[in-house]
């Protein structure tokens, strides 16, 4: 019978199960953001009352926690290591892919012992030379490492990072912390506290505020697993620098130009293009004033069609443009500066509302291949010649 009053009594069962599930859910739900609130905590390890943070950190990670805390490159995302669930949360909170494994950070030379299978003398070399600082190293992992936090990998990234409030961290844990850059997966790394408070809030246990973090670019990423380094990811520690110490290093050509699906780059987070903000991000490459010329005339076209236009320039062109939204990234004359600010201003032109940003390029020089490298992939590999 198919009368209404039977099908209704038939499907009674079933709806009242599915209700119950989705009342569960929502209830589990509103119990997680209950219980998610997130503690932001400002920290200056020069005031006595720093410690207390630092423990509360320390009691979270341990107890398998999130805790975001600075580092000198971009503040990172911590949970314990050593422990899958706690690196699922860390996937789950950012929205990341599964297959893009955590940098292990330690806070001694000594506890990489417990994580790592060899250690080569290059990478010794390397080790003596720029820990603590912003180099992450790819050895051969034991077993006490985790999958989930290797992305499935018999590898294992390391970083000792120099930055005061993320070594008493790590340490009052007494944990290797798996530490991605904190912010929503394809949003660009975050550089301040707050940034971490725009894309986590709710999200995680705690937010460690220690101010901007200096360098503002993540860590240089070299395999050291192999025969030849080879860098993976561009960044402060420069090519040049590492061979000064150790001779010839490789850099994975997959990193120079936009990856493809059968050429795809050797850290699995580098493929994806997109680590930007929601505007679309265009290069303009060329001389100083042909540049000007062609984002003011790229600029008008678009503003004419209702759209608001943001232009990243630095301190020598600012005053060339024409557009909504001026922002400079700082003085071509110092890359560290550009560096520093290239997220940040990313960001802010999100938070102004900008629908297109058209930004000049850089030379790809020293460190300079660590700021054309993140900008490239911002503008997803789009560059424009100025005539
Ligand atoms: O500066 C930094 O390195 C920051 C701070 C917080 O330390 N961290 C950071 O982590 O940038 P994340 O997760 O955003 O980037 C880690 C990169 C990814 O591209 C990942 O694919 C790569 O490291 N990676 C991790 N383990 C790897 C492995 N075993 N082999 C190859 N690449 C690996
Ligand atoms: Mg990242």
């Amino acid at each position: 019978c198919r009368c209404s009053r039977h099908l209704q009594e038939k499907s009674i069962p079933t709806i009242r199960v599915r209700a119950e599930a989705v009342k569960n859910i929502k209830n589990a739900a509103a119990e997680t953001r209950k219980a998610m609130k997130t503690i932001v905590a400002k920290v200056d390890l020069r005031q006595a009352s720093s410690a207390e943070v630092i423990q509360t950190a320390a009691k979270i990670l341990q107890e398998g926690g999130l805790v975001a805390f600075p580092t000198e490159t971009v503040y990172g995302l911590g949970g314990n290591g050593l422990d899958s669930a706690a690196c699922e949360k860390i996937y789950l909170a950012k929205g990341r892919p599964s297959d893009n494994p955590l940098i292990l950070h330690i806070s001694e030379i000594e506890e990489l012992d417990r994580i790592v299978a060899e250690v080569s003398p290059q990478a010794k070399a390397l080790m003596d030379a720029f820990w603590p600082g912003p180099l992450t190293m790819i050895f051969k992992k034991k077993d006490i490492v985790p999958a989930k936090a290797t992305g499935g990998l018999d590898t294992v990234a390391v970083r000792f990072p120099n930055h005061p409030v993320a070594r008493a961290i790590i340490r009052a844990a007494g944990l290797p912390i798996a530490a991605p850059s904190a912010n929503s997966s394809g949003k660009p790394s975050p550089t301040r506290a707050s940034h971490v408070e725009y894309d986590l809030n709710g999200k995680i246990d705690m937010i460690v505020d220690g101010g901007a973090a200096e360098w503002g670019l993540e860590s240089t990423i070299v395999d050291v697993s192999g025969t030849v380094p080879m860098i993976l990811r561009p960044g402060a520690v420069t090519k040049e620098m590492m061979e000064q110490v150790i001779g010839p290093v490789e850099i994975d050509p997959a990193i120079l130009h936009k990856p493809t699906a059968d050429f795809k780059p050797k850290a699995p987070g580098m493929k994806y293009t997109h680590y930007s903000p929601k505007a679309e991000v265009f290069l303009v490459k060329g001389e100083q004033t042909a540049v000007a010329e062609r984002i003011n005339a790229l600029a008008a076209a678009e503003r004419a069609a209702g759209k608001k236009v943001g232009v990243m320039a630095t301190e020598e062109t600012k005053t060339l443009y024409h557009a909504d939204i001026i922002l400079s990234l700082g003085s071509r004359a110092k890359p560290e500066e550009i560096g520093a600010n290239l997220f940040k201003t990313l960001r802010k032109f999100d938070f102004l509302g900008v629908d297109v940003v058209y930004s000049e390029v850089f030379s790809e020089k020293g460190e300079g291949m660590a700021i054309m490298n993140r900008l490239n992939k911002a503008a997803g590999y789009r560059v424009l010649e100025a005539e």
